[in-house]
């Protein structure tokens, strides 16, 4: 997967691409990002970048000329890749927009443009494809929300994970919350592990976690089942069970 970060804060990227899986990803070229400084692009003998609003207010808002050069420059070297603006205003991540944009760095490459300040120069909208935001929160800029990006579609490309059925079963791959789980020991400070993880049935515990992840998702993020496609049983079991018990 290619991916290039559009940032005034390249060393942000630093530590986490060379921590963990990520950090061996990226050096194995499974995930390969390219910190394109956007200080390079910046106007004049000071390299500016920002500059105060027209109609005032507070704050300081990203120039046009410099983003767009930066983001030309990336097309230059990668034509099909999408530019993705990173803005509160754009449209939710999710492990849906993680697949997809997974896929898209893995086939024409992933730009993500990452703003601080105020804002952007309206202008800029136009020079990229795609807006998303992680969460209905500001942060001080796009980096903590590129590398969120970066990570959950890094751990979707084949091979950054050693056991790819843990990205299928895992919570939200399948849209439902994680079932519970448990590892040893089988008692911890009186709280035991459910009889039925300990027989070796696989059968009965897939149906158990189906279960459980059903009832924990009816519980505590009812919106989600809205996209998950349920048989007659699982719709029976949903409105007879009071979402409280084991959804907790
Ligand atoms: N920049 C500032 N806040 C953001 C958010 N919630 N998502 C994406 N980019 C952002």
């Amino acid at each position: 997967m290619k991916v290039s970060v559009i940032t005034l804060f390249p060393e942000f990227f630093g530590s986490p691409l060379q921590t963990g899986i990520l950090g061996r990803a990226h050096s194995e070229g499974r995930v390969a990002v390219e910190l394109v400084d956007l200080r390079r692009f910046g106007e004049g003998r000071h390299q500016i970048t920002d500059d105060y609003p027209f109609g005032g207010g507070a704050g300081m808002v990203l120039k046009p000329g410099p983003v767009v050069a930066a983001i030309e420059s990336v097309r230059a070297a990668t034509p099909d890749c999408r530019v993705v603006l990173l803005t509160p205003q754009g449209r939710l991540f999710r492990q849906t927009v993680a697949q997809e944009l997974a896929g898209v760095g893995l086939a024409g490459g992933l730009a993500l443009v990452c703003g601080r300040y105020e804002g952007y120069d309206e202008r800029i909208r136009a020079y990229c494809d795609d807006e998303v935001s992680i969460g209905d929160f500001v942060l001080m800029g796009g980096e903590c929300a590129a590398l969120a990006i970066v990570e959950a579609a890094a751990r979707l490309v084949p091979g950054v994970l050693g056991d790819e059925a843990s990205t299928r079963e895992e919570s939200l791959s399948d849209g439902l919350l994680e079932y519970p789980q448990y590892t040893r020991p089988r008692e911890f400070r009186g709280a035991e592990v459910p009889e039925v993880l300990l027989g070796g049935n696989h059968a009965v515990i897939a149906a158990w976690r189906r279960t459980q992840s059903l009832l924990r998702t009816a519980h505590r993020r009812p919106e989600l089942l809205q996209g998950v496609e349920l048989t007659a049983a699982e719709r029976r079991l949903l409105r007879e069970t009071s979402a409280g018990e084991a959804g907790e």
